[in-house]
């Protein structure tokens, strides 16, 4: 970012944002940023900038070459590896591991240490935890995870479109279930607090509401009567991917649902992972409902795009893609909508994580801008690299 000489323009914007931001953040009763000792990461913006050059024309074209189903399992395998070995975690650590005082927020009463996070859906098996930590995130949430184990959707699940920045995702929760992936929380890092997502087993046996609500609560319930080291909950009722979609997005039948997970007692905030592809009404009365429960501590602002005439696509990418929706840019701009909405409309009711098209250091900024608390993301880190989380924490410490 600009150091030295006038901002003008975007920058300035930016920077307006940033001390707004941070004017928001000190007003606010349960999210603070301390700002006593700052620690740049150790490596600095000329390291990272030849890590983004060199996985952006090396290592980028060598894995998007490949199905992006194996390109994913291979990635996560290594990913899992490093996180059992000390030396490699502790390489990744000096290069990406921004630790700085001035990244830290409390947020729904949990230690954030860097105010950004992987969204559900990369690490469904929560096989990544130690290896993200590692590369800097200040936060992830792992599945989204069912009641029942999950095959997924018929075949393909994901589709990269380069141009338009974006991935179709049709995965439709496939996942081992709660059963086989709770013991893999047992041992988290202690210094990133990780997130359970949890979701509606994905199976075309559940087509009623009631049978829909029971699934989700016993999730909850094997959960918490499980001792296992996640901090917080996102409850997902926004995946466009599901077989049978049963919508909680009316206030009666969301009403429902937290009535009876009201009564697990669950000892984790939980966030509502909110959709996008709505109208503000629609986000209105989701918010509006959720407002009533205390168990509910903020939103998860958003999901992925429906609308496939979104003006980010190209035309010519999609054409050749089958069923889904898409991540990344096409996101971006209404997930900020909605945050602004929701933030102006219900002040401090609810932490808000910023969720859509985080690409860089300004995407992260607009949302905080908008009135982020945290922002996630997943796409960025596929199109960008491994480096993106220490680039954008750098910015923010400055
Ligand atoms: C490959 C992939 C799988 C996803 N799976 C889930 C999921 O299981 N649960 C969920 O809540 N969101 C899921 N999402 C949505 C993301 O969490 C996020 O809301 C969306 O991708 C927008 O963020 P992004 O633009 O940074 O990717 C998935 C997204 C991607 C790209």
């Amino acid at each position: 970012m600009c150091r030295g000489g006038r901002p003008t323009g975007r920058i300035a914007t930016l920077q307006q944002h940033r001390l707004a931001r941070k004017g928001r953040a000190a007003s606010l009763e349960d999210s603070t940023i301390s700002l006593s000792s700052v620690k740049s990461y150790p490596m600095g913006r000329i390291t990272t900038s030849l890590i983004a050059t060199a996985y952006r024309f090396v290592v980028r074209p060598i894995l998007f070459k490949r199905d992006p189903e194996v390109a994913h399992k291979k990635i996560t395998s290594l990913g899992e590896r490093i996180g059992q070995r000390r030396l490699p975690l502790s390489i990744l650590r000096f290069l990406f591991g921004t630790r700085s005082s001035r990244l830290k927020k409390v947020v729904a009463g949990i230690e954030f240490p860097s105010p950004i996070g992987l969204a559900a859906g990369f690490d469904y098996q929560a096989k990544l935890p130690w290896v993200l930590e590692a590369l800097g995130f200040g936060f992830a949430t792992v599945g989204t995870i069912t009641n029942r184990p999950c095959l997924g959707n018929p075949r393909p699940w994901l589709a990269r479109l380069v141009k338009s920045q974006s991935l179709l995702v049709n995965k439709g929760f496939k996942n081992d279930g709660i059963v086989k992936t709770l013991p893999r929380l047992r041992h988290l890092p202690t210094g990133m607090p990780v997130g359970l997502s949890i979701g509606q087993t994905n199976t075309s046996e559940i087509d009623t509401e009631s049978q829909a609500i029971n699934d989700i609560v016993e999730c909850f319930k094997y959960a918490e009567s499980h001792k296992y080291d996640c901090r917080y909950y996102e409850l997902n009722i926004s995946c466009p991917n599901v077989q049978k979609h049963i919508s909680f997005y009316t206030p009666s039948s969301l009403s429902k649902l937290l009535e009876c997970l009201e009564k697990v007692n669950t000892t984790r905030p939980i966030f509502i992972k909110c959709p996008i592809s709505v109208t503000d009404a629609e986000l209105i009365n989701i918010a509006d409902t959720t407002s009533k429960y205390s168990i509910v501590s903020g939103l998860v602002i958003g999901n992925l795009q429906r609308d496939r005439n979104h003006p980010s696509l190209r035309k010519e990418e999609l054409v050749k893609c089958g069923p889904g929706n898409l991540s990344g840019r096409p996101t971006r701009d209404r997930s900020t909508e909605l945050i602004k909405i929701v933030r102006s409309k219900y002040g401090q009711r609810f932490a808000i994580i910023g969720c859509g098209g985080v690409f860089s250091i300004e995407d992260a900024e607009a949302k905080f801008a908008a009135g982020a608390d945290l922002v996630q993301l997943i796409t960025g880190l596929i199109f960008q690299g491994p480096q993106l989380v220490a680039q954008i924490n750098g910015e923010l410490v400055k």
